[in-house]
């Protein structure tokens, strides 16, 4: 058997439980009572708006958590989701992780992560640019842009739900979905605030603000400090490479970090300390791979243990699991929040997990 279908086999056995499955059941019905799906990679309309576009595009303006409807051009109701209506969508998300399970490791859940990521990893703290506010990866350039390669698939995983509860921005729901996804892969608690508002096309951000994964710490520093991050946050977050794994035809690179890589632990650290990693032999980009040959590391990561300020970072966090989780949380939610105007009463909201 391989090391994939063990894990795989591992992961769904873990995150399989009664519970579940009546959401489940009930997400399926969602599904398909679905209706029109929106295509993420949609261009932006002409604007051909009538005036009750201009109404909402008024109250977006005037501060995200509002969503206003029409049944007629008489009647306008104002819906402002409270806690409750976040819950839901985070609840709807988690039946759908669980109800599709025949995705690569047997969860949708690190593309989730990986696009909340994307989303919130653009930004640049001198021009105040880029990040979760606007989710302009939908519109190309940006959703063509190398590092955005296979994100698609996490875009579209989300359609249904954004059918579904349709006053949540793109911006907002993405976000949330990285933290359900953290969450419901045993991940800390990450504290979430809605506030996000979606953008057209006009502000895509330059390509090459995300990291290349063939390079050094020099590198990570670039990209991470425009962020605003420091040299233990950068390591914090590269954590998130417990999960998931990497696929020839996106970053051209293949297999996953760990061999959970549906369930967050510190095990990306102590692979990276306690593994033998050789240079893989093959024709794809320079990889690292270890004695079993069935996980990876790439430069980029291998290069933390290297750097005399990172390493140490690297050794906490493999030593332990609660300090790594505490850490996680709180630079998961500073890179999810980056760039966002709350406004000054926004409440944080902590979502119950549906695995608690
Ligand atoms: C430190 C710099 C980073 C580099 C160079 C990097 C690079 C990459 C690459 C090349 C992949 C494989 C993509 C594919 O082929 O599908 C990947 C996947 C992933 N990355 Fe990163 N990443 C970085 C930081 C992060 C951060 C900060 C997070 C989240 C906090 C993250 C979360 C993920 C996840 C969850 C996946 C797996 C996606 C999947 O399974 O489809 N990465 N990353």
């Amino acid at each position: 058997m391989s090391a994939a279908t063990v894990s795989r086999q591992f992961a769904r056995a873990a995150l399989r439980t009664s519970a579940r499955q009546t959401f489940a059941t009930s997400s399926l019905q969602a599904f398909r009572q679905g209706g029109r799906r929106f295509y993420s990679s949609e261009q932006p309309k002409k604007s051909s708006a009538g005036p009750l576009v201009y109404v909402a595009g008024a109250a977006v303006a005037a501060g995200a958590g509002y969503y206003l409807f029409t049944q007629s051009s008489v009647s306008t109701k104002v819906f402002t989701p409270t806690e409750t209506d976040y819950q839901k969508v985070y609840n709807e998300i988690a039946s759908r992780l669980e109800e599709k399970d025949d995705y690569d490791d047997g969860s949708y859940g690190p593309v989730l992560v990986r696009l909340a990521w994307h989303a919130s990893g653009t930004y640049d703290k001198e021009t105040r640019t880029g990040g979760s506010d606007g989710a302009t990866m939908r519109f190309a350039p940006e959703g063509d842009h190398g590092a955005n390669a296979g994100l698609k698939h996490a875009r579209d995983f989300l359609e249904p739900v954004k059918a579904k509860f349709p006053w949540i921005s793109y911006s907002d729901l993405w976000i949330l979905a990285g933290v359900c996804a953290i969450q419901e892969m045993q991940g800390p608690t990450v504290p979430y605030r809605p506030g996000r508002s979606d953008k057209d096309a006009a502000a895509c951000t330059p390509d090459g603000r995300l990291p290349d994964a063939a390079q050094g710490t020099d590198h990570l520093r670039n990209i991470f400090y425009r962020m605003g991050f420091n040299d233990q946050e950068i390591v914090a977050l590269a954590g998130a490479h417990a999960l998931g794994r990497c696929h020839t035809d996106r970053s051209g690179f293949e297999g996953p970090w760990t061999f959970s890589p549906t369930i967050l632990t510190n095990d990306y650290y102590t692979l990276l300390l306690n593994e033998k990693w050789h240079i893989r032999k093959w024709d794809g980009p320079q990889q690292y791979q270890d004695k079993t040959k069935g996980l990876m590391m790439l430069p980029a990561d291998y290069a933390l243990i290297g750097d005399k300020a990172m390493r140490p970072w690297v050794e906490k966090y493999a030593k332990d699991n609660d300090l790594f989780f505490k850490d996680f949380a709180a630079v998961v939610t500073k890179l999810f929040e980056l760039g966002v105007p709350f406004k000054p009463d926004t409440k944080t909201i902590i979502f119950k997990p549906t695995n608690a």
